[in-house]
């Protein structure tokens, strides 16, 4: 396992809310060589000392009560504050680190990554066997992705690049692929002629939150669906792999991500709702609405098609929002009506479908809707009531943060959980199909208010058994 890490955009946010958090409980629980350390790079001005308090203070209070391994983790960290576009500073600075084992941790947007690439090469940290971690968002559209692409290529080869998207290091999300591989039962009936529609959602109460730069630039469409979203939809829609391996797998995601039919100006309307919170309540806190003079959407829905022969014909509606009423996020498949309806009640047309509901967020759970005939049915007539089977996993498991898990498979070099070139590429031509079809069709944000399910029009996009029980994270 590699043991050294260079984490750039040391100051940030991710850095202190989940990336120092998880390298201190990998510590605490002795998944980390010996020798591990950390090479902090930021902006602001400190010395190691100086850092190393900064660091403290900012830990959670649950992490500063777990003083020896927060001194332990302290003291294997040293800061540089470096310029990532002077790649003179970085080869002085940094150079001194490239006869160990290193992996650099890029944390910082992504006009920084063909910099920061450039002054990693020249310290010598880009070669065999070094690795190069990248945060999301790779690139703006497609074709800043290949620009970013291409650089990297031309530093180090692609088994050593490792992007992150962080909904591949959650525990449930590996878990749809256990359920659908691990099982007959399911796999026998994935496909269209017995899977009716998908729905994906991510909801979530946080606004903008101190972000409305990066916001701006993006919406949610750039910033959620682009990643997050199309990975779960990958891999709930790909073939089977042939073997559980990093490109087995990212082959099968790829060629889905491929299939996607491209919106188009037509569609845009009919596929697609945009929104934007204005102000309202959340959890009982009134609070403001996202002010920006760009036509920015912190709500979308979308209806994606995969054309392919297992998915011809089945829409997969995708939605996420901030400021929504409730934490959620949820994979709903809903399928066929049975053939032929033989009961009295309710009618074939009032019967829910069969619904498998896989909750990934904010706790995991897992219920399958059926039909059943459990009170005792009136004379002559067999009255069915929809049941729902819990498949809750119990005791659930401890959950680790995403990061945890990355950071380990980061170290020791497997790419089974990180994000290939190729399918970045095939999310960006959808995205920008979506994004050009907006633009081409006149499709503007809509209004919605805090705490509210997103705008009137988008109420057929969301899934029926979306209930507001979620919590703030
Ligand atoms: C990030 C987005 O990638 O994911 C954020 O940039 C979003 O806008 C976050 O809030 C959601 O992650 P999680 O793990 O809280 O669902």
């Amino acid at each position: 396992m590699h043991d050294t890490l260079l984490l750039f955009g040391a100051t940030g946010d991710l850095a202190q809310r989940y990336l120092f958090p998880s390298l201190l409980h990998l510590l605490r629980d002795r998944l980390l060589p010996a020798s591990f350390r950390v090479v902090a790079i930021g902006r602001s001005e400190h010395d190691d000392d100086g850092f190393r308090t900064w660091l403290r203070e900012r830990m959670d209070d649950g992490e500063r009560g777990d003083n020896a391994a927060l001194d332990d983790l302290l003291q294997r960290i040293v800061y540089h504050s470096i310029d990532l576009n002077d790649a003179d500073a970085m080869k002085a600075a940094l150079s001194r680190y490239a006869d160990r084992a290193a992996v650099s941790y890029l944390s910082t947007p992504p006009d920084l990554f063909a910099p920061a690439c450039l002054g990693l090469k020249a310290a010598g940290l880009l070669e065999d066997p070094s690795r190069l971690v990248l945060e999301k968002p790779i690139g703006h559209d497609l074709a800043s992705a290949r620009a970013i692409n291409a650089t990297l290529r031309a530093s180090l080869d692609e088994s050593r690049i490792f992007r992150i998207d962080h909904y591949l290091g959650k525990a449930p999300v590996q878990n749809l692929l256990a359920l659908r591989f691990g099982n007959t039962l399911l796999e026998a009936v994935w496909e269209r002629r017995w899977i009716e529609s998908v729905d994906i959602i991510v909801a979530e109460t946080a606004g903008v939150d101190g972000r409305e730069g990066y916001y701006a630039g993006y919406g949610a469409l750039r910033d959620m669906v682009q990643n997050h979203m199309l990975q779960l939809l990958a891999l709930i829609a790909m073939e089977p792999p042939s073997e559980i391996d990093a490109d087995s797998i990212r082959d099968e995601k790829r060629k889905v991500l491929r299939a996607l039919r491209p919106m188009t100006a037509a569609d845009a309307a009919r596929d697609s709702v945009r929104g934007r919170y204005g102000d309202g309540v959340v959890d009982g806190v009134a609070v403001k609405g996202f002010q920006h003079e760009s036509d920015v959407g912190t709500f979308v829905a979308l209806r994606a098609w995969i054309d392919n022969w297992r998915w011809s014909g089945v829409p997969f509606r995708l939605v996420t929002g901030k400021r929504m009423p409730a934490r959620a996020t949820e994979v709903v498949v809903s399928f066929r009506p049975v053939s032929h309806w033989l009961f009295d009640r309710p009618s074939a047309e009032r019967a829910p479908p069969n619904r498998m509901r896989m909750r990934l967020q904010p706790q995991e759970t897992i219920e399958l809707g059926l039909m059943g005939s459990l009170a005792a049915p009136e004379w002559g007539a067999t009255e069915l009531q929809p049941m729902s089977l819990d498949l809750t996993m119990s005791p659930t498991p401890k959950r680790r943060i995403a990061y945890e898990r990355l950071m380990i498979d980061a170290l020791k070099g497997d790419q089974t959980l990180f994000v290939r070139d190729d399918e970045v590429e095939a999310a960006w031509r959808w995205i920008d199909s979506v994004s050009d079809a907006w633009r081409e069709a006149g499709v503007g944000t809509q209004p919605y208010p805090a705490g509210s399910w997103g705008p009137p029009a988008a109420a057929p996009f969301l899934p029926t058994t979306l209930s507001g029980n979620g919590k703030r994270k």
